[in-house]
């Protein structure tokens, strides 16, 4: 019960977070990737702890062949599913109820594609979540995952965001953002903020290649919000 209302709270701040630059921003570097690595849309997609369902619903929409979004809190599904509705119940949408970290429903090797952006942040049992992914992908299929890097300062951001877009531009992005975190900090436990993980370039790259086996394509990192982000593309070996 006392997930269930920490995940409802949640969604509720996610409600707000596709409208935050950030972001987007962010959705679109993983957006393009896909979009660039499989311009055949025969294939299935999965999106890891797909929350409110902006990517599941976004590729789905591209027309990908089976797109499906899994993730356990109930109430951000409810969104999710909404989404959908208002999309016009696409047929090669769906959504489930699972955490990554056990065996889920779906056959070994059934997915061509997973993606997960900013989900293991928030997966203390990192290894099993990455080993069901390897288990889902079919030999091959590519894994593509955005986490938050090291913070920096709020301040030290919003000042360079202000020098760099105008004070105009920086203050109606703004809005956005303080609609997206007020809920999400005023809501959330501050103890699961406080215990997020962190990966910077070098951590993905021990915990993703050398820990569980994937086939580093690419390891990046980009910028999202006040704190850095790391963004890897695998393969499946
Ligand atoms: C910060 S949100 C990101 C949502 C979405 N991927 C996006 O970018 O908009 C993190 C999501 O991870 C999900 N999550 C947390 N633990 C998970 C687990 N063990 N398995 C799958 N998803 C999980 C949460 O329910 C939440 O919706």
């Amino acid at each position: 019960m006392k997930e269930e209302l920490y995940w409802r709270k949640f969604a509720f701040s996610y409600k707000f977070a596709e409208k935050v630059c950030f972001v987007r921003n962010l959705y679109d570097d993983v957006r393009r990737a896909v979009a660039h690595d499989y311009p055949d849309k025969d294939i299935r997609i999965l999106d890891v702890g797909c929350g409110s369902g902006a990517n599941t619903i976004h590729f789905a929409q591209q027309g990908y062949q089976r797109v499906v979004g899994l993730d356990p809190g109930e109430s951000v599904l409810q969104i999710a599913e909404d989404k959908l509705r208002d999309a016009g119940d696409l047929d090669n949408c769906k959504f489930c109820v699972a955490d990554i970290t056990k065996r889920t429903e779906f056959d070994d090797g059934y997915f061509d594609v997973i993606l997960s952006t900013h989900v293991f942040q928030k997966i203390e049992e990192y290894d099993a979540g990455l080993q069901e992914i390897r288990r889902l992908l079919k030999p091959a299929g590519t894994f593509y995952i955005t986490i938050p890097s090291s913070t920096e300062k709020f301040s030290t951001w919003l000042w360079n965001y202000m020098k760099e877009k105008g004070i105009i531009r920086a203050l109606w992005d703004i809005r956005w953002l303080l609609a997206w975190t007020s809920p999400y900090v005023l809501l959330t436990r501050k103890e699961d903020r406080k215990n997020e993980n962190r990966w910077d370039i070098s951590t993905m790259e021990d915990i993703v290649v050398r820990k569980n086996g994937f086939k580093k394509k690419i390891i990046t990192a980009l910028p999202y919000f006040h704190v850095g982000c790391t963004f890897g593309v695998f393969e499946k070996k």
